[in-house]
């Protein structure tokens, strides 16, 4: 069956101490607290990612990374390639998040390619997808997000799928303070793992993670997370605070 996972995304944020500081506190906080059977991923700006996986042997929380290159290595000044990542001892990396779709103008081809690089580095890639306010209004939300998934994973084989997590994030809801109802959560999940089912069968989409991101925060992540369909979150301003974020972690 699917790990309920929750999944901090530091973004660009906190110095060096406000890092460590954060980890630290993590750190403490989880030795008294108890997550079941969460797993609970922190996926901190690239320069303290040793910083995170040096502190997530001796406790609760496995390390990812926020992006990598599509290339193997060579001449792209300012990419990280997944051989780096790899020997970096993390497990996850988000990939697609709408702030590089949209920033970085990312397609899903090179999307694609990302999470070939990842698999290829034995690690597991976190794909993003979500529409945007005028999508969803114009009720082109299963439309654009059926592309993203179709473009940017249903080259892999079955048992490549079987490493990827999804993380529907609506982009209207992040960072916004504005998420999406239980309802569209759970509709929208629904919706992405029937896609999977039919492309690679029930088993797969049954073991498939889909977690939802966007303005979830500890009052609200249990009514998300009741949805069958919603098996935890990718969270950004909340991930930043410990007590948040473990809060949400608590939320099944
Ligand atoms: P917020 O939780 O700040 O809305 O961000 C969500 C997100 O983009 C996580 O990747």
């Amino acid at each position: 069956m699917r790990k309920h996972i929750v999944a901090g995304n530091w973004k660009m944020n906190k110095n060096f101490s406000e890092a460590d500081d954060l980890i630290n506190q993590l750190v403490e906080k989880l030795e008294s607290t108890d997550l079941g059977d969460t797993q609970l991923i922190i996926c901190p700006p690239a320069l303290y990612i040793e910083l995170a996986s040096d502190q997530s042997d001796e406790s609760y929380f496995m390390v990812g990374a926020q992006d990598v290159s599509e290339h193997d290595n060579g001449a792209y000044t300012g990419e990280i390639s997944a051989d780096m990542l790899e020997n970096m001892a993390i497990d996850y990396c988000i990939v697609g998040h709408s702030e590089r779709r949209a920033y970085h103008h990312e397609t899903d081809e090179q999307i694609a390619r990302k999470v070939d690089q990842l698999l290829k580095h034995d690690l597991r890639p976190i794909v993003c997808c979500g529409e945007v306010l005028e999508e969803r209004e114009a009720n082109k939300q299963f439309e654009v997000v059926k592309r993203q998934i179709v473009d940017g994973l249903f080259h892999l084989t079955a048992e490549q799928f079987a490493d990827i997590v999804i993380a529907y994030e609506p982009v209207w809801a992040i960072g916004t303070g504005k998420t999406a109802t239980p309802e569209q959560a759970q509709e929208m999940h629904a919706y992405i793992r029937s896609l999977i089912a039919e492309k690679y069968g029930a088993e797969v989409a049954d073991n498939t993670s889909i977690l939802y991101g966007g303005s979830c925060k500890p009052s609200n992540a249990k009514e998300l997370f009741a949805n069958p369909d919603v098996d935890g979150g990718l969270i950004g301003g909340a991930s930043l605070k410990a007590d948040d974020f473990l809060a949400i972690a608590q939320s099944f």
